[in-house]
């Protein structure tokens, strides 16, 4: 097994915590929203159930997106910077905008089980999951427990978490939410800055690049506490 795969699976369902008071990332939301984050559905209309092509398509990913910058992008730099660098003992690029993602009731907010080395991701990067609202139970995300399982586990991130898991080698996706509370969180990739290398692939969404300066930021983080495994 490549090194790059047995860093990444060390960091597979392993769960971390933060300070809302210093990252209030929800309260953020719900200013941009206007609502309780659990309430979304209420708002938005009727929608059929999502698929690989559509889960990030709702009016309530264009709202998030086209105010990231003014509202959220500086203290989302501030928290990789300071709070995931405590997290990784090495130094990484990291996704410039996040995924946002919403679990209606009644839907999914992935469109289909996967593993994203199937979505030309590479195996230099891990997975960051942080739970806005909802993140609990079978609204959460539904994860092969080590890669080749047969077993299934739900990661739960209540608010304040955050974790970490093999999105590259491990199957993944979401059951129908099945409360009437809305599911809301965001993702991110970080790469792993010594085997990180620029290619040609591009995302089967929107066709964009996935390399430094495009997908990911321009300036790798440098790690504080260095650990070589
Ligand atoms: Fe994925």
């Amino acid at each position: 097994m490549d090194l790059e795969d047995k860093i990444r699976e060390s960091y597979h369902c392993k769960k971390f915590s933060y300070s809302t008071q210093k990252y209030p990332f929800k309260n953020l939301v719900e200013e941009i929203f206007g609502v309780p984050l659990g309430d979304l559905h209420k708002w938005i209309g009727e929608y059929n159930v999502f698929n690989r092509d559509n889960d990030q398509n709702t009016i309530l990913h264009k709202v998030f997106y086209s105010n990231f910058n003014n509202k959220l992008k500086e203290i989302y730099n501030d928290f990789i910077n300071n709070q995931v660098k405590e997290y990784l003992k090495e130094d990484f690029y990291y996704q410039k905008i996040p995924t946002f993602r919403v679990g209606l009731p009644g839907n999914k907010f992935v469109g289909e089980f996967h593993k994203d080395s199937q979505y030309n991701h590479k195996g230099y990067e891990i997975n960051f999951n942080l739970g806005l609202s909802n993140y609990l139970g079978k609204a959460a995300l539904k994860v092969q427990k080590e890669r080749y399982s047969n077993d299934y586990i739900y990661l739960e991130c209540p608010y304040g978490e955050i974790f970490s898991f093999d999105h590259i080698n491990c199957i993944h996706g979401s059951e129908t939410n099945v409360t009437d509370i809305t599911m809301v969180s965001f993702d991110f990739r970080i790469a792993l800055k010594r085997f990180y290398y620029d290619s040609d692939a591009k995302s089967i969404g929107n066709q964009s690049s996935f390399n430094r300066g495009f997908y990911f930021s321009d300036e790798p983080v440098n790690a504080s506490h260095k650990k070589n495994i």
